[in-house]
């Protein structure tokens, strides 16, 4: 009876899901003509005004509105406010958004080579996750949800990331042991806290805020973007500079919309989301500088810097889980961000 009540819920959902589908992003004039289409586009995603993914919308947004003469309207809805981690991507799928720009490791559950970023310690820099998803694998990877009716079209990075929790500083392995942490998802991450005797908990980012100040996890991993922008470092005590995994993003888009639009509305959203690379590329190392700064202005938590010989131990302990995850990624995959990585 229980089963059967769930799977009615479920159908119900999906059959309101369908209902819902917008069809405002399907152009309404000039589609089979050279004239650019009106069309309004939404764009959702989870994080805050002033960080790369933003400001990569907004250029985005600027780009194609001034282009198009204004027949292209954008809509970007920032901080989870229309849709969050939870279903931002049946939405898009929906096409009720024609745009999102997830952190990958939320897509492992899709495909388990989303994992990259999280593989331990593999970029030590924005330059060399940018030159692996442009390459040929990752290109690949990014192409990996068609059947869900979804392109990846472009890589947005955010930064490293890097530990806080509540508890105490942390400086070696050890000092994880007990501890529990949010991560974004994902089969590498949770792996990862387990390598290091802590526990782990995937939470929407929308609700991290909260579990860090109930104490429902101890501690999570990001960027210093994301840690300053969400102001974790108010309901944390502890930071501690890692780079020991990444958030990067791809744009993604749905099919039927992309394929709807003619040659010359697709030539302005194409240059937009170019113009929208060129700038979340261009500010994702500064933002997370400046977010560093502005983290220990407030002086909230307590900032450890680990010497190399430390980071090295860290290496160490979590070096298996590439031997582990061989299978699961494929070991070209992992020789391509190898290849990027040097
Ligand atoms: C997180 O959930 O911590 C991040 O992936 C959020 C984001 O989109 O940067």
């Amino acid at each position: 009876m229980k089963k059967f009540a769930i799977s009615l819920f479920v159908l119900i959902s999906m059959i309101f899901l369908v209902a819902c589908q917008s069809d405002e992003a399907i152009p309404v004039s000039g589609e089979s003509s050279n004239e650019v289409q009106e069309l309004k586009i939404k764009f959702a995603h989870v994080v805050a005004e002033n960080t790369p993914k933003h400001k990569g919308a907004v250029a985005m947004k600027e780009y194609i509105e001034k282009e198009s003469g204004g027949k292209i309207e954008v809509e970007i809805y920032p901080n989870s406010s229309l849709f969050g981690d939870q279903d931002e991507y049946q939405n898009l799928v929906a096409n009720n958004i024609q745009f999102i720009a997830p952190d990958l490791t939320k897509f492992v559950g899709n495909n388990p080579q989303f994992n990259v970023p999280a593989l331990p310690f593999m970029f030590d820099n924005d330059e060399e996750a940018i030159a692996f998803w442009d390459g040929e694998k990752g290109k690949e990877v990014l192409s990996s949800l068609k059947n869900d009716g979804v392109l990846g079209l472009s890589m947005w990075p955010n930064g490293g990331k890097h530990l806080t929790n509540a508890k105490h500083a942390i400086s070696s392995p050890e000092d994880l042991k007990g501890l529990k942490f949010r991560t974004q998802g994902g089969q590498v991450l949770e792996s990862i806290y387990t390598a290091l005797g802590a526990g782990s908990e995937s939470i929407p980012f929308g609700e991290l805020y909260t579990a860090l100040d109930q104490g429902v996890v101890d501690g999570q991993e990001n960027t210093f973007s994301n840690i300053e922008s969400k102001k974790f470092d108010e309901v944390q005590k502890y930071m501690t500079i890692m780079n020991h995994t990444r958030v990067d993003y791809a744009v993604f888009t749905n099919t039927k919309f992309w394929d709807s639009m003619n040659a010359e509305t697709k030539k302005i959203v194409e240059a937009g989301l170019a113009a929208g690379t060129e700038v979340a590329r261009a500010e994702a190392k500064s933002l997370n500088e400046k977010a560093l700064e502005t983290i220990k202005e407030r002086g909230n938590v307590e900032i450890v810097e680990l010497t190399p010989e430390q980071i090295e131990e860290f290496r160490k302990v979590l070096e298996p889980i590439y031997e582990e995850y061989k299978d699961e990624i494929g070991a070209d995959v992992i020789e391509a961000a190898r290849q990027a990585a040097e």
